[in-house]
């Protein structure tokens, strides 16, 4: 599986399409760029050409100005399922070359699909989920006798997950497809392209539309383009002009990584459900079942989302994991784990030093370790007996936001397996999540531009102070440290998170106009209610006060405070998502305001390996 970008592009004039193809995937980087790959049609006849390297290599390794198609699929990947190697690069092709894939994201069913395909004697070659869809597509010509575009169009019906795909036919169709995910198409003088972002429309589109989840694009050998919905209507689309402007094309339209990746969260969260194998993760909630003692282990960012995993367990596996900073673990902690118990070591880039030296000295230790990463061709796979993706797809920004909503809810996946494991739940409980995560996702993006809007301007109010609180109380409270560090980091403003019952024990006595303090209401209504009653209390000692709620949680009578309410998840543990996309879009708009560099802080590296 993967989360990279794929373009497929048909020249309208019969003019090589190539070049074109090749920098619009350049164009797409952003999204992964560990390896890369092209099919085009060349006399009937679909070649194939992947490698484990980013574009501009595989361009000048195989000299592809030498090749000449009118027709091109192409691809650049983050890998996530399967290591960045040739064999695991898209283009995937069925075994008789007969059509080509890319894809973007995750297939939830990759593995009853390939167990089905492996019995009909398919030659399967990668590790990579979307090797499965030509062969299912060669598989369904042949068993039920029809053509390739049929054939294509059907395979859809058996795909599920959050993914995007465009198939090349040998009989020159090329066929796109999007679940729950958009999936761009462009109009231009010379050609028709389809791609994962707008920026890889960019240069070769003049208009675009986006296809939405669960649309069909056919595009003809001789260019006639046509939209279908899942039940095989024709859809009218209404093309817009592709208004990107050239200083924003790196980030995809967005003034900074940082904002496009919080926007990417409502998608994010079901990639991360999507490229988990259930088969590992009931592995690994077996492991933490068995276990005498659980560790987790993390820096930064991802402690926090471990902070929140402990609350999780215990409620749900009735276990409660000791949680402890990577910089830590190996001095204080692991002379004591032995022989039955495990360490969960998380770790987005899956190289922070002391997140690898912990996991090491673990398992020297006899503990079973468990890595959980977003970089699955990083060190820490290889210190892991076993590692779960967290596939939120790469993060350039160095404040993580993205990955730490994904962690979350890998972690809060990692806790049900337990949870079943120990027969506290039945497996139907990890069925769920996926609709509620779907549930939450269409609500997110309802209300995406609306939060984006609220934060902006509550984000004033914080922006010209000396420095402040982030309080919470139980669940919610790594969120509030959470926030704070996005602050401090984006915007250089020193921000502390502060268990709510802990102000009145000395932080309070410092609170002035000068400083600001932000609320995040707990999930749970006592513990509410008291934020509540110490919020109006701050009110009094004029520091700037902000609460973050979730929008009918809980039934508490307002005080005068500054509100940003984000909807709740029916999901009670799966609220924290909003809550924490809400801190980052507003810790984004401080650092605007304050006009820090947003995605690259002083001092500070997306890996810390010393
Ligand atoms: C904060 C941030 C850092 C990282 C920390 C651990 O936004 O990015 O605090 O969370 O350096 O990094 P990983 O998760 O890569 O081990």
């Amino acid at each position: 599986m993967i989360v990279g970008g794929l373009i497929a592009v048909k020249s309208k004039k019969g003019i090589n399409a190539i070049e074109a193809s090749l920098e619009s995937l350049k164009r797409m980087e952003f999204r992964g760029r560990d390896s890369s790959g092209l099919a085009f049609l060349i006399q009937g006849k679909i070649e194939v050409i992947k490698d484990a390297v980013p574009v501009d290599i595989l361009s000048k390794s195989y000299d592809l100005s030498s090749f000449k198609s009118d027709v091109v699929l192409g691809h650049t990947r983050y890998s996530t399922h399967g290591k960045a190697d040739k064999v695991n690069a898209h283009p995937h092709i069925d075994c008789r070359g007969s059509v080509a894939v890319v894809g973007d994201g995750a297939l939830i069913n990759y593995e009853d699909l390939l167990t089905k395909l492996l019995s009909e004697n398919h030659l399967v070659r990668s590790k990579c989920d979307f090797e499965v869809v030509p062969h299912l597509i060669e598989f369904l010509t042949v068993s039920e006798g029809s053509s390739l575009l049929k054939a294509t169009l059907d395979a859809f019906k058996f795909l599920r997950g959050v993914f995007s795909l465009a198939a090349l036919l040998s009989d020159g169709h090329i066929v796109a497809y999007t679940s729950k995910q958009p999936l761009y198409v462009g109009e231009g003088n010379e050609f028709t392209s389809i791609a994962s972002t707008k920026s890889g429309l960019y240069g070769i589109a003049e208009v675009y539309t986006t296809l939405e989840d669960g649309e069909v694009l056919l595009l003809t050998p001789g260019g006639d383009m046509k939209f279908v919905d899942s039940e095989g209507r024709t859809v009218f689309k209404v093309f817009k002009p592709l208004d990107l402007s050239p200083s924003l094309v790196s980030t995809d339209g967005y003034p900074h990584h940082m904002l496009r990746e919080v926007y990417e969260i409502p998608y994010a969260i079901l990639r991360t459900y999507s490229a988990v194998q259930r088969k590992y993760l009931e592995l690994v909630g077996r492991v933490l079942a068995q276990s005498d003692n659980v560790y987790v282990v993390a820096n930064g960012t991802s402690l926090h989302a471990g902070m929140i995993f402990a609350y999780y367990l215990s409620e749900l596996a009735g276990k409660v994991p000791i949680v402890i900073s990577a910089a830590e673990f190996p001095y204080y902690y692991v002379d004591k784990v032995k022989v039955g118990d495990a360490v969960i070591a998380v770790s987005q880039s899956g190289e922070t030093r002391d997140v690898l030296k912990s996991a090491y000295e673990a398992r020297l230790h006899g503990a079973t370790v468990v890595g959980l990463t977003n970089n699955i061709n990083s060190r820490l796979t290889r210190f892991s007996n076993i590692y779960l993706p967290i596939g939120a797809g790469p993060e350039i920004s160095v404040p993580a936001t993205k990955t730490f909503t994904s962690t979350v809810v890998l972690l809060y996946m990692v806790a049900l397996a337990t949870a079943l494991a120990s027969k506290t739940l039945s497996s139907e409980a990890l069925d769920k999540v996926f609709e509620d995560l779907s549930n939450l996702s269409s609500t997110l993006l309802s209300v995406i531009d609306k939060l984006n809007a609220v934060a902006k301007e509550k984000a004033k109010l914080i922006a010209g102070k000396r420095s402040g609180y982030v309080v919470s109380r139980g669940l919610t409270y790594p969120l509030a440290l959470e926030a704070a560090l996005k602050i401090k980091e984006a915007s250089y403003i020193h921000a502390e998170g502060v268990q709510g019952g802990e102000l009145r024990h000395g932080p309070i006595s410092i609170l002035d106009k000068d400083m600001f303090t932000i609320f995040i209401e707990p999930l749970e209504e006592d513990a509410a209610r008291d934020i509540h009653k110490l919020a109006s209390e701050v009110l009094d000692y004029g520091a700037s006060t902000l609460l973050i709620r979730s929008e009918g949680l809980v039934d508490v009578k307002e005080v005068n405070l500054e509100v940003i309410e984000v909807p709740k998840s029916s999901n009670k543990h799966l609220t924290v998502i909003p809550l924490s996309l809400a801190a980052q879009l507003l810790s984004y708009w401080i650092a605007n305001y304050v006009g820090s560099p947003i995605d690259k802080p002083r001092r500070l590296f997306k890996v810390v390996s010393n």
